[in-house]
């Protein structure tokens, strides 16, 4: 870690800050209604303008309270570090769940995420809904109103519920339905609940046993991967490989060997 880089705790302070009040906007216009302002990779991949209006409001708020930072949204993509380069990054989703929040379904997100030298230290995922709000510190635990949080101790896949989700491509699709098809016959059920960041926060209090699911971006997972890691489950891609693009895995410990498998049999980072 940069030697003057901020303990990770004063980056929670200041995500949390951020998040809230991010959060509050994209409630505030969500009750004002709702409309798309445009579509991204496919017709049903949207941007609604308070997804924008929201990564704006964590730009200029970070822009103020930490100029040297460089930031990664989904919105506006990156940004240059500052004039002295802090080794800082932080990642934005403005609202994870876009399609939820387009529907008035009340499970979506605000995720943003510190990264020092590349590595993430501090995240807060906040639905902007219900004010639910898991927060996390690398070596410092994963944190939900108080309660240090620990992930599920089911141990047998066909008992584990797992939270999925599926990318916007029609082709992608149709490749995640097909592992779904044939993994959901062998666990307790599949849940599909359009957050990623939320699915890994409820894999951190156990409320899902395990999530997978292929094409994350960084600001998906960013903060939900390390809220979920610092819970205790085991973060990774196949192989060995860190979670990526091409597969994310958050499972417990003794669930990760027979999903991550079952995973690899059915070619589960393949596909378009
Ligand atoms: C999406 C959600 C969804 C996941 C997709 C993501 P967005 O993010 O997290 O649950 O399945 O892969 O792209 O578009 O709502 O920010």
């Amino acid at each position: 870690m940069t030697s003057s880089a901020p303990m990770p705790q004063e980056l929670l302070k200041i995500a949390i800050e951020v998040a809230r009040d991010a959060a509050d906007t994209a409630y505030r216009m969500r009750a004002e209604g709702v409309s798309v302002a445009a579509t991204k990779s496919t017709v049903t991949d949207v941007v609604t303008a308070a997804d924008r209006a929201v990564e704006r409001q964590v730009l200029d708020a970070l822009a103020t309270l930490r100029p040297d930072d460089s930031v990664l949204g989904e919105e506006y993509g990156g940004s240059a570090a500052g004039a002295s380069g802090s080794g800082v990054r932080w990642i934005v989703d403005p609202i994870d769940g876009t399609v939820n929040y387009l529907y008035g379904l009340p499970h979506c997100a605000v995720s943003l995420a510190a990264e020092v030298d590349g590595e993430v230290v501090a995240g807060v995922v906040r639905n902007l809904f219900t004010g639910e709000e898991w927060t996390a510190t690398v070596d410092g635990g994963a944190w939900r109103a108080g309660k240090r949080l620990r992930c599920s101790t089911e141990t047998d896949l066909g008992q584990a519920l797992i939270a999925t989700g599926f990318g916007y491509d029609p082709a992608r699709r149709s490749h995640q339905a097909r592992v779904v098809a044939e993994l959901i016959p062998q666990v307790r059920d599949i849940r599909r609940l359009g957050a990623a960041a939320l699915d890994l926060c409820l894999a951190a209090e156990g409320r899902v046993d395990a999530y997978f699911e292929k094409g994350l971006a960084a600001w998906d997972q960013a903060a939900g991967g390390l809220i979920a890691s610092e819970a205790g489950l085991r973060v990774a891609g196949l192989g060995g490989l860190p979670a990526g693009p091409d597969l994310v895995i958050a499972a417990p410990e003794a669930l990760f060997a027979p999903l991550h498998d079952r995973l690899a049999d059915l070619d589960a980072a393949g596909g378009p």
